[in-house]
């Protein structure tokens, strides 16, 4: 999400005549983009700004944008010296009012209002991390509230844009040469559109399987979606990758516990017995469906045994890949009034369990690929194998090949022929 917004950031400067420059020392502006779902963000800027401020050049205009921007607001100005504009998660397409408001000297610039109701979402080629792979929105914020989380508060409530745009950028990219869609969300499955253009004809038990089929039908070589939320992910979105080739076999489900004590009291909605009939349907999937989670570790009141059970869970699906984190309370959410009971101390030796117990499972599960030959989109040269070239499979595996001739951008077949903990390897055949 956050590439994404700050691909658009570029794309808006870029059209109002800014230049974008990899050296920040040159930078008249430099903006932040900043997250807060886990780190201390507001630690990290402080830094980087204070930085800044010291060093001996002209001072730039410097802004904050994103989560932090969005939840501190003008507190920032007195919090960081040397921030001159702060600009929230929805305020994207006035980032250049902002900087010209700020060299006008027309302060302080804060803006937390609402996204403009014709805001344009084209991402300009240039500033795509690869000019054949975008990221679409389809849905921004999240009204689920899960106890720990801060997104609701960052990103707002859930506004889906209507699938008639989506498919009209979809085709637009394709024709520019993009060959993978990315359908982005913080909760991809509450899509919910005001109304129905764009999916009419497409059939399905949710606007968002019926968005898949309608994104499908446009011909974009691949399509990937991220992130799906358990309790409304159902066996249509399945039915519609097995039926369309072009919707990709990959699935990010965060469970998060494996517990479903601990599932309540993070709000989830969902028991650990219903997500696992969910994991049940994947994996039956003639498709061979990959399967890749979040899993929190010591959120408050999780006993050995939950955990335990977290442990169990994870041997038991065989994700091909798990972001695991450490319990981080964050000011403003439901769960920051419980008592944080789980040590620093005990959560690391959690994390650790879990990971060891993920690398044995992913090392074991990940073997099902060798001497299988992988569809994979090249996007750039490999930066550690000379003459090597990386890209992602269609069930989103990192792969790495050897290959004398540049085929960066094409779609090349290639058999695996090593497996390592975090990618795999080929031969071009
Ligand atoms: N502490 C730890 N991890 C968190 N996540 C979200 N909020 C927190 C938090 N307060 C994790 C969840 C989510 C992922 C994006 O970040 O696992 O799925
Ligand atoms: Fe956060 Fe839950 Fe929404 Fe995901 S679904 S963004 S974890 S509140």
């Amino acid at each position: 999400m956050n590439v994404s917004d700050s691909e658009r950031i570029s794309t808006t400067l870029a059209k109002r005549g800014y230049e974008m420059t990899e050296d920040e020392s040159s930078a008249d502006v430099v903006i932040f983009n900043t997250c807060s779902v886990r780190e201390k963000a507001e630690q990290k800027l402080y830094t980087r700004v204070g930085h800044i401020r010291h060093s001996d050049r002209p001072k730039p205009v410097v802004g904050v944008m994103g989560c932090v921007a969005q939840l501190e607001g003008e507190t920032l100005f007195k919090k960081i010296e040397g921030v001159d504009f702060v600009l929230g998660t929805q305020a994207v397409g006035r980032v250049a009012d902002a900087i010209s408001r700020t060299l006008a000297h027309d302060l302080p610039v804060a803006d937390l209002g609402d996204r403009e109701a014709n805001y344009d979402w084209t991402v300009a080629d240039v500033y795509r991390h690869s000019p054949y792979i975008a990221f679409l929105p389809i849905i921004e914020g999240c009204n689920k509230f899960c106890t720990y989380c801060i997104v609701p508060f960052s990103r707002g409530r859930e506004r889906s844009l209507l699938a008639s745009e989506i498919v009209r950028q979809v085709r637009e990219l394709r024709r520019g040469g993009v060959r993978e869609v990315h359908l982005i969300g913080q909760n991809v499955n509450s899509y919910k559109p005001g109304d129905d253009s764009g999916l009419e004809g497409f059939e399905g038990r949710s606007p968002f399987s019926r968005l898949l089929r309608a994104v499908a039908a446009t011909g974009i070589e691949r399509i990937k979606f991220t992130t799906s939320f358990p309790r409304d992910f159902n066996d249509d979105i399945v039915e519609a990758i097995e039926t369309n080739e072009n919707l990709c076999n990959w699935v990010h489900l965060p469970v998060q516990s494996g517990s479903s004590k601990v599932l309540a009291a993070m709000k989830r909605g969902h028991t650990i017995e219903k997500y696992l009939a969910k994991i049940d349907r994947i994996k039956s999937s003639p498709k061979d469906i990959a399967l890749t989670t979040d899993i929190i570790v010591g959120f408050p009141g999780e006993t050995e045994e939950d955990f335990q059970q977290t442990v169990n869970m994870v041997d038991y699906c065989g994700f091909d890949s798990a972001y695991i984190f450490k319990y981080s309370p964050r000011p403003g959410t439901p769960a920051f009034t419980l008592a944080d009971d789980v040590s620093p101390d005990e959560k690391t030796r959690r994390f650790l369990e879990l990971e060891a117990v993920q690398k044995r499972n992913q090392a074991n599960g990940l073997r099902r690929y060798l001497n299988k030959v992988l569809k994979v989109l090249v996007e750039r040269p490999a930066s550690r194998t000379e003459g090597g070239l990386t890209g992602h499979s269609t069930c989103h595996k990192l792969i790495n090949f050897v290959c004398t001739s540049d085929m960066i951008g094409k779609i090349v077949d290639v058999k695996i022929t090593e497996v390592k903990s975090n990618s795999l390897f080929g031969e071009i055949v």
